[in-house]
C-alpha cells in the first residue's frame, strides 16, 4: 500500500464537476479578472469568517506583506517598528514584515499547543512594537483572552496569519474575524484550496480594506490614477470561481479532518509518540496532523518503507535559515525541538478507512 502525504487530485475529483462547470463559466464569459467571481467570493469569505470585508489577493504571502504596508501607509505603523510573531512560523510571515522593513520580533511556542507562547508576549513589547502577528499553525487557533488583553492594553494591532487555518473557531468566531486584520492563502494544499495561488485579506476596517485593494491593484483605486506604489497582486476570476464552489464544503471537509485526527488519537497507543493534545474540537481543522518523537528520523523512514508518506512541518526554523544570517547564533529552544521532533501524518477529507486502519496499525508497530 502506498499512502501519499496529500492527493490534490482525489481532493478536486470529489467537486469535479462543480469546478469544471466554475472555470466553464469564467472561460465563457470573456471576464478574467475583477469581474463577478472575485466580487462574489470575496462577498462568500467575507461572510464566512464574520468579516465586514474580504479582499482577494494574488497568494497568503502577499495578503500579510499589504496588510502591514497598509498599516504603514495609514500611518499606524513606521518603518522599523517592531512585530511580534512565533519563532516556529512558516518562513512567509517572517517575510511578510522583512518585505516591509519592519523588525519581526521571535517568541517562542508552547510545547503543548506548538502557537506561540501568550506568557512570554508582554517581556518582547518594546516601545517600537505596533503589531503583533499570531498564526494558527498546523491549522490550530493560536488566539487566547490574554492575547487579545494585551493587544488592548498595548494599543497593538493584532493580525492574523490564518493561511492553514480555515473555517476554525475560538469559541463561536471564527480565526480571521479575531483580529484587526487577517491574511488568508489559498495554496492548493490549504484546506481551502484554489487550482493555484489564491489569497485574501479579511478586516472590519474598511480603511485598510481599500487601501489593500489598491497595493494589490498597482497603488491605484481609480483607472490610471496611482496613489501608492503598489503591485500587480490580484486574485484571477478563475480561481475565485473556484474558491466559491470549494467554501461551500469546507465545513464539511474539515469535519472529515475532525473525524480521521479522532480516529489517529483514539488508535495511536505508541507510547513513543506524542499526539497532538486537544481541548477543543471546534479551535482545530488538522491543516496539518503534528505528532512528535525523540526518533524522528527513523519513524520517518520507518513509515516510508511501508509506504506511508509523511512530511516534515518544519525541517529547519526561520532563524536558522540563511536568509535570516544574523539570527543564525540566536537559540530558540522550544522552537529548535519541534523543528528536530515533528512528523505529519497524512490527514484529509479523502483519506479512506483503510488507509487510516493501516497507517495507525503501522505507527503502532515502530519498535526502534
Ligand atoms: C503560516 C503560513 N503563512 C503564510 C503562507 C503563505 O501563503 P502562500 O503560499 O499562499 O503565499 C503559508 C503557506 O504557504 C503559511 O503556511
Amino acid at each position: 500500500m502506498t499512502i501519499p502525504f496529500l492527493s490534490l487530485k482525489n481532493i478536486t475529483a470529489q467537486y469535479s464537476k462543480e469546478i469544471h462547470g466554475a472555470v466553464s463559466r469564467v472561460i465563457d464569459s470573456g471576464w478574467y479578472l475583477q469581474g463577478k467571481e472575485n466580487a462574489a467570493f470575496e462577498a462568500n469569505y467575507a461572510q464566512y469568517t464574520g468579516t465586514k470585508y474580504a479582499v482577494g489577493v494574488a497568494n497568503g504571502l502577499d495578503a500579510l506583506i499589504w496588510i502591514l504596508r497598509a498599516y504603514m501607509e495609514m500611518g499606524v505603523i513606521d518603518p522599523y517598528d517592531e512585530v511580534i510573531v512565533p519563532a516556529n512560523t512558516y518562513i512567509a510571515s517572517i517575510l511578510a514584515i522583512t518585505e516591509n522593513n519592519l523588525v519581526p520580533v521571535l517568541v517562542e511556542p508552547n510545547i503543548t499547543t506548538y502557537q506561540i507562547d501568550d506568557a512570554r508576549i508582554e517581556a518582547a513589547i518594546t516601545p517600537k512594537t505596533k503589531a503583533i502577528m499570531i498564526v494558527h499553525l498546523y491549522g490550530r487557533c493560536a488566539y487566547t483572552e490574554k492575547i487579545g488583553q494585551v493587544c488592548k492594553k498595548r494599543n497593538l494591532k493584532l493580525i492574523e496569519d490564518n493561511a492553514q487555518a480555515h473555517g476554525c473557531l475560538y469559541k463561536d468566531r471564527k480565526t480571521g474575524s479575531l483580529g484587526d486584520a487577517a491574511g488568508h492563502s489559498f495554496y492548493p494544499g490549504k484546506n481551502l484550496g484554489a487550482l493555484g495561488d489564491g489569497g485574501a485579506v479579511t478586516t472590519d476596517d474598511e480603511e485598510l480594506a481599500n487601501v489593500v485593494r489598491s497595493l494589490a491593484n498597482y497603488g491605484s483605486s481609480r483607472k490610471y490614477v496611482f496613489k501608492y506604489q503598489g503591485r500587480n497582486s490580484r486574485l484571477d476570476e478563475i480561481q475565485a470561481a473556484v474558491l466559491d464552489v470549494k467554501l461551500k464544503h469546507l465545513d464539511e471537509d474539515n469535519g472529515l479532518r475532525r473525524s480521521v485526527a479522532k480516529r489517529y488519537i483514539d488508535g495511536i497507543i505508541n507510547p513513543k509518540i506524542i499526539l497532538p493534545v486537544v481541548t477543543d474540537w471546534n479551535s482545530h481543522v488538522f491543516h496539518i496532523f503534528p505528532i512528535r518523537t525523540k526518533q524522528r528520523d527513523e519513524f520517518q523512514k520507518y513509515l516510508q518503507d511501508k509506504g506511508v508518506q509523511p512530511l516534515i512541518h518544519y525541517p529547519i526554523p526561520p532563524h536558522k535559515q540563511e536568509c535570516y544570517k544574523e539570527w543564525n547564533g540566536l537559540s530558540f529552544p522550544v522552537t529548535e525541538q519541534i523543528h528536530d521532533e515533528e512528523l505529519s501524518l497524512p490527514i484529509s477529507s479523502t483519506l479512506r478507512d483503510s488507509e487510516i486502519d493501516y497507517i495507525i496499525s503501522t505507527i503502532n508497530s515502530f519498535k526502534v
